[in-house]
C-alpha cells in the first residue's frame, strides 16, 4: 500500500491550474465521444514559421548544443532581444545585466515572487489576471491583494482604490497590458502613473507584456520599459510563444532592472539549467528575422475577432472588438454565474469557453473565449451556440 505523505501547505493552499482543470473536462468529453471545439486556451494554432524551425534542425545537429547551456541564457541571444527593444520600442537595454532567458515567460513570472517575498509579504495582483502571478506569490507564502479591473475603468487597475496601508506594505505589483484576459490595452498616463506609485511606496513592477505584438488596426502597444523611470522601478516579462506560434518552445526572457534580472538569474541557475541552446538560435532567428509571418498572424486574428465579436453581438451582445490580444471578455447572460455559463455552452453546444471566476474571485460574471482556433471551427462553434443557446439577455 501506499505511504501517505503530508503535503506542504505551499501545494495545499494551491489551487489546480486553470487549464489543466479545463483540459480534463475535455477529455472526459471527447471520450464520450463528443465533438467538442475549444475556444479555452489561448495557444496559437498556426505554425511556427519555416524558418525557425529550419534553424532548430541546423543547431539540433550541432554537438556544442548538446551541453548544459548558461542559465542566464546565451549572450547572443540575450543581445537579440536587446535589438528587438530596441527596433520596436526605442528601449536601450544592456544585454548582459538587464536581459536573462527564461523557460518560457511563466517561468519567470512564478520565480520572481521567490526573489522578493517573504512569507506574509503583500503583492498586488490584477483580477482579473494570468493564474500564475497569485500561483507564484502563494507559492512563496505570500499573500495577495486583488486589484479589481473594472469595465468602468476599461480594466486597469484604480491606483488610488489600492488603501494607503496596503500600499505601504505591498513589495510587487503584477501588470500585465495587452491584458490577458480581458483584451484591454494601456497607455502612457497609466505607465506613468504605475512608475509613480511605484517610486512612492517602493514596489517592484512586474510588467507582462506577452501579447504586445498582437494587435488589431494599426495599433501598436506600448512596453512598460519605454517610459522614464521604469527601469528603476521595474521588469518586463516577454517571450517569443504568442508572437511567433512558439508556446510549445518555452523560451522567454525578463528585461528592465539589473538587479531583479541578476536576482532572477541567480535563483534560477540555482534551479534550471537554461534552455537547450538549439532553441535560442531558433528564437533568435525569429527576433531578428523577418517580420511578415506576425504581420500575416495579426490579420488572421483580426478577421477571426471580427467574426466573433458581430457574431456574440448578433445574439444580444454589446461588445467592442478588443484592440489587442486574442481574447474577446464578455459578460455572462442574466442568471448565470460564469461557471454555469461555460458549463451551458458545453453542454448545449460542445464549446469550451474559459469562465471569469478561473481568473480571481471578482471576475464571476465574464466568461473568456480565445481567438487561437480556425475560421471554420469558430464559425461552426458560432452557430452551435446560436443555435443550442439562441439570444441572451442581461
Ligand atoms: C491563456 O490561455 O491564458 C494562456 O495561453 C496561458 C499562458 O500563456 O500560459
Amino acid at each position: 500500500m501506499n505511504m501517505q505523505f503530508e503535503q506542504a501547505q505551499r501545494i495545499k493552499r494551491l489551487p489546480p491550474y486553470l487549464f489543466a482543470r479545463i483540459e480534463k473536462l475535455i477529455k472526459e468529453k471527447r471520450d464520450a465521444g463528443v465533438d467538442i471545439i475549444s475556444l479555452g486556451i489561448g495557444d496559437p494554432d498556426m505554425p511556427t514559421p519555416d524558418y525557425i524551425i529550419e534553424e532548430l534542425q541546423k543547431q539540433a545537429e550541432i554537438g556544442a548544443n548538446h551541453q548544459y547551456p548558461s542559465s542566464a541564457g546565451m549572450l547572443a541571444y540575450r543581445k537579440a532581444v536587446a535589438q528587438w527593444y530596441k527596433n520596436r520600442f526605442g528601449v536601450e537595454l544592456d544585454s548582459a545585466s538587464e536581459v536573462v532567458s527564461l523557460i518560457g515567460s511563466k517561468e519567470g513570472i512564478a520565480h520572481i515572487s521567490f526573489c522578493y517575498l517573504n512569507p506574509g509579504d503583500t503583492v498586488l495582483v490584477p483580477d482579473p489576471g494570468y493564474p500564475v502571478y497569485a500561483g507564484g506569490a502563494i507559492l512563496a507564502g505570500a499573500e495577495p491583494y486583488y486589484m479589481p479591473l473594472k469595465a468602468e475603468k476599461s480594466f486597469l487597475p484604480d491606483l488610488s482604490d489600492i488603501p494607503v496601508d496596503v500600499a505601504r506594505r505591498a513589495k510587487m505589483m503584477f501588470i500585465n497590458y495587452p491584458n490577458n484576459p480581458t483584451g484591454a490595452v494601456a497607455g502612457e498616463e497609466f505607465y506613468r502613473e504605475v512608475i509613480s506609485f511605484a517610486k512612492e511606496y517602493n514596489i517592484l513592477i512586474c510588467h507582462d507584456a506577452a501579447y504586445s505584438e498582437i494587435a488589431y488596426d494599426g495599433y501598436e502597444p506600448p512596453s512598460f520599459l519605454q517610459y522614464p523611470g521604469a527601469k528603476e522601478v521595474g521588469i518586463e516579462f516577454h517571450s517569443v510563444s504568442k508572437t511567433y506560434n512558439m508556446t510549445g518552445w518555452r523560451i522567454g526572457w525578463a528585461a528592465g532592472h539589473p538587479q531583479v534580472v541578476e536576482a532572477l538569474g541567480r535563483l534560477k541557475s540555482n534551479i534550471d539549467s537554461g534552455q537547450f541552446q538549439a532553441v535560442q538560435y531558433a528564437a533568435i532567428q525569429g527576433l531578428t528575422g523577418p517580420q511578415d509571418a506576425v504581420l500575416q498572424m495579426r490579420k488572421v486574428y483580426q478577421e477571426r475577432r471580427d467574426i466573433l465579436v458581430d457574431a456574440l453581438n448578433s445574439m444580444g451582445w454589446q461588445l467592442e472588438k478588443p484592440k489587442a490580444t486574442f481574447y474577446v471578455w464578455a459578460p455572462v447572460p442574466a442568471g448565470y454565474t460564469s461557471e454555469s455559463f461555460a458549463e451551458l455552452v458545453l453542454d448545449k453546444a460542445g464549446v469550451v469557453i474559459t469562465p471569469g471566476s478561473g481568473y480571481g474571485s471578482n471576475s464571476d460574471g465574464f466568461f473568456r473565449i480565445a481567438l487561437t482556433m480556425e475560421k471554420e471551427r469558430m464559425i461552426e462553434a458560432l452557430e452551435r451556440m446560436k443555435k443550442n443557446i439562441g439570444m441572451v439577455e442581461f
